[in-house]
């Protein structure tokens, strides 16, 4: 029978580490990783056809859960039709203008293939925009695998960044400022110290990639006024937050107007799609209108548009979000309690929720994260797998709830988390 051992062994032969993004990989968990065959709303299928409840949900895209039936109809629909044309169609102007006409910060969009090419992307409209080179940004948030934002806060000038990847020039990560998150004081000194460099400052609104490291609405608007202030453009990066957390994302929970702002996952309904977008004046920087060289082949390639389009229909025709919300809630209220008898908190906003050591404090920088959060979480992570449910494979991995975790489910899943809790 096909097994994950077999299939891992034969992948590491022909890819690094048997995978093709570093997340996927089970590494520090002392087995291989599971091989899915198939997948249905809530939930994965193994090849060895074991079944198991979803909390990955690919990272964040299927926020209707695995092949929606309305979106794999339209998907059909689409590849009987076309599935690339490398020329005009109207299926990306359709989303863009169902974009545009809902979100006003985002006056002029422009389609590309992954949230790394759409950060990478709106850095170079920032940078043309104001004639500066450097950008600034959190450490504690992740933004793509973008040379120039692989970095840390480097041991010597105050902020310039070292990057956290081989293979980056050094002038490159040289052109970063990180910051730490929810440190207000070193924010301004970080702005009057480098402001007249400083093309853009760059955020994710609710850091969701080294845990749940929610932010004070306030040291948000601290960084918006301040680069308002400075002349720095503001970019939130909405890959996961974007049509997730609200239909204008956390720019709309906050109230807060980026000047640009980058999209990923949901957008595409789970095909690969990225975007960019902002105030006119400065996507009209973009070629052919203007000097600000970007491309791509399968740039809005019109089986994603089709199926971000739906997705993106279904939540607003239903308030998605506003029952993600409840579902979220739920599953809070159910295993709050139970966690916390290990002293685990289950944070959560909306739809994202992640588990951590109790702490005395609040999380919202990297380093009070408390030591030990990587030995419990993989105690967790394994005895739930085994249980049959699936969350991403690292400790400092969000949790995605879809509206496809119906009542059941999730009652089901606060069975299985309460066993692999109580045996830690
Ligand atoms: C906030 C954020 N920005 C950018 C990216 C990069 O997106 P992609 O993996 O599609 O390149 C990610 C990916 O997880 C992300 O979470």
């Amino acid at each position: 029978m096909i097994s994950s051992k077999d299939l891992f062994e034969r992948a590491k032969k022909v890819s690094p580490g048997g995978v093709h993004s570093p997340v996927r990989s089970f590494a520090g968990m002392g087995r291989e990783p599971v091989f899915f065959k198939k997948a249905h709303g809530a939930k994965l299928w193994s090849v060895e056809g074991k079944e198991y409840i979803d909390f990955c949900q690919s990272f964040g895209p299927l926020v209707l859960g695995h092949r929606d039936p309305e979106i794999e109809a339209e998907v059909h629909e689409m590849i009987s039709t076309a599935w690339s044309f490398g020329a005009c169609e109207p299926y990306s102007l359709e989303l863009a203008e169902w974009i545009t006409s809902r979100i006003p910060w985002v006056e002029k969009l422009r389609f590309v293939s992954s949230g790394t090419e759409a950060v990478m992307s709106a850095l170079r409209v920032a940078r043309a925009a104001t004639g500066k080179d450097k950008i600034l940004k959190f450490e504690g948030c992740y933004h793509g695998h973008v040379d120039s934002l692989l970095v840390k806060a480097g041991s010597g000038l105050a902020g310039v960044a070292a990057s956290t990847s081989a293979g980056i020039a050094k002038p490159v990560a040289e052109t970063t400022i990180v910051c730490p998150l929810d440190d207000d004081k070193l924010l301004e000194e970080m702005f009057q110290k480098h402001a007249s460099e400083l093309a853009a400052v760059i955020i994710e609104p609710l850091p969701a990639n080294y845990g749940l490291l929610i932010q004070r609405k306030e040291f948000l608007e601290k960084v918006a006024q301040l680069a308002k202030k400075n002349n720095v453009l503001l970019i939130f990066d909405e890959v996961i937050s974007g049509f997730r957390m609200a239909l204008g994302g956390m720019a709309e929970v906050l109230g807060i107007t980026p000047d640009l702002v980058t999209y990923g996952k949901v957008i595409g309904g789970g095909f690969p799609v990225g975007c960019y977008g902002g105030k006119k004046e400065l996507m009209d920087l973009v070629a052919p209108l203007g000097p600000v060289y970007q491309a791509g082949t399968l740039s809005a390639n019109p089986v994603g548009m089709r199926a971000g389009l739906c997705t993106l229909q279904k939540m607003e025709k239903q308030n998605g979000w506003k029952l993600l919300e409840e579902k979220g809630a739920r599953f809070e209220k159910a295993l709050s309690p139970i966690l916390a008898e290990k002293r685990i908190q289950f944070l959560r906003q909306g739809s994202l929720f992640w588990f951590h050591l109790k702490s005395d404090q609040p999380i919202r920088r990297l380093e009070q994260i408390p030591a030990g959060q990587k030995e419990v979480f993989n105690k967790i992570f394994l005895a739930a797998l085994e249980a049959g449910l699936y969350l991403a494979p690292n400790a400092y991995e969000v949790g995605f709830l879809s509206l496809a975790h119906t009542d059941q489910v999730l009652d089901e899943s606060v069975r299985i988390l309460t066993a692999a809790v109580k045996g830690i």
